[in-house]
């Protein structure tokens, strides 16, 4: 039997049991335009088990799902018999199998390895996909991002990707609050350090999209790009979008339902989730930019020396630590904080997102604040911007407090 055809029997064996955890198909030399990999998964839907392929292309996404059979007889095995694709990796429970195709198939071949995961994922339930904007919308041809036809123009595919990304994370997070389309008052939406506006117009279109009624202001340090973002906001027609021109921390920001504030410079983070949790907003959605703050104010146990005298190390640490200390100063003040990657640092290195959303009540909120102590007192930190803003340090002195 050639290789393809033992790839494939082994991935219908491990589809038809209990032993497939996911598959892979990449490196694609086929004529699909922007196509690059396949990626499968198990769904659970009202149809039953079914093998969900994620076509993932240079622009977009496209998910299908297929019963068993057709997945393997009519989408992955063409695939490779056809050398589109020159790899695919199977993992099951009982043993990973990669497979290099050939279009001379006596040239391809099958390498078989323990399994990475030993346990199969739970099926995922049918989630209602949240629909990302669409790429034909105006703001996206008004700021530049796409052409009329709807495709990203040259060199902005990232940022269309990283736009369609944050919608869909802000879909999934708006879920978690109380803020709904029924709400008679008009939502207050904060963008701090709103830059060209990108997320900004984006929020602003998928909010409405969703029929919440909301005001959405981007505050930027920049008169110019203000101007522009404000010209291009009337130009599309979006009556409650305005940019203002300001600091963070100097921001009036009074009431907040949600605020944002992606890649805004070193402390102007804290200041900008200093402005969220004073509002009490029931969503915050942030993604730190650089971490210059805490570099040179830590002084970690010796322990640490091998970490810190690498630079680089010494940075990512630095990185972790302020992150680490932001999402617990969220939690300490009601929030429930969550820290992820959101796009693939492909696209960015700058994609650590930390989330936040309002609990009704804080949860243990002395416990946390001895748990930052703790931590703070560990890498003889002193100061943290956020921090002092929130009256948890004092400065200098105030580590023991
Ligand atoms: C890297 S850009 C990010 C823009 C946008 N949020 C995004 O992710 O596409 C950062 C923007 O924040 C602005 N900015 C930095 N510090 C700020 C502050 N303290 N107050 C207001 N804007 C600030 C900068 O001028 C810049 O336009």
């Amino acid at each position: 039997m050639s290789p393809t055809a033992q790839f494939l029997q082994k991935l219908r064996a491990a589809l038809e049991s209990d032993a497939f955890v996911k598959i892979t198909l990449s490196r694609y030399h086929g004529e699909e335009a922007g196509l690059r990999n396949i990626y499968g998964r198990m769904v659970e839907l009202k149809e039953g088990r079914l093998l969900s392929l994620v076509f993932h292309h240079a622009t977009r996404d496209v998910t299908k799902n297929y019963s068993i059979s057709e997945a393997v007889d009519q989408i992955i095995g063409p695939s490779l018999s056809m050398a589109g694709f020159e790899s695919a990796h199977l993992f099951t429970t009982t043993g990973d199998w990669q497979l290099r195709c050939h279009v001379r198939e006596e040239k391809s071949t099958l390498k078989a390895s323990r399994p990475v995961f030993t346990l199969a994922p739970e099926p995922e339930h049918d989630r209602r996909k949240v629909q990302s904007v669409a790429q034909s919308a105006p703001f996206l041809q008004a700021l530049g991002v796409a052409n009329s036809g709807g495709e990203p123009r040259p060199g902005m595919a990232d940022k269309l990707r990283q736009i369609q990304r944050f919608v869909e994370i802000l879909g999934h997070l708006l879920a978690d609050t109380a803020l709904r389309p029924a709400d008679s008052r008009e939502l207050r939406v904060l963008d701090m350090g709103a830059g060209k506006g990108y997320l900004t117009f984006a929020t602003c279109e998928f909010l409405q999209k969703r029929g919440l009624d909301a005001r959405v202001t981007g505050v930027e340090l920049r008169a110019d790009l203000v101007a522009l973002t404000n010209q291009t906001a009337r130009q599309v027609g979006y009556e409650k979008l305005e940019f203002v021109e300001g600091a963070i921390g100097a921001f009036e920001a009074g009431q907040v339902d949600i605020l944002i504030a992606l890649h805004a410079c070193d402390t102007a983070t804290d200041d900008a989730l200093f402005q969220g949790i004073r509002a009490g907003a029931s969503l915050i959605v942030t993604a730190p930019c650089c971490h210059k703050e805490i570099r040179a104010k830590l002084t970690p146990p010796d322990v640490l020396h091998e970490i810190m005298r690498h630079g680089i190390l010494h940075e990512r640490q630095a990185e972790i630590v302020t992150d680490a200390i932001r999402a617990l100063l969220l939690e300490i003040h009601g929030y429930k904080a969550s820290v992820f990657e959101f796009i693939s640092s492909e696209h960015t290195g700058k994609n650590l997102m930390i989330a936040a959303t309002k609990r009704p009540h804080p949860l243990a909120p002395d416990l946390l604040r001895r748990r930052l102590h703790e931590m703070l007192d560990f890498y003889g930190i002193r100061e943290q911007h956020l921090a002092m803003l929130l009256g948890e340090l004092n400065g200098v002195d105030s580590a023991h407090s």
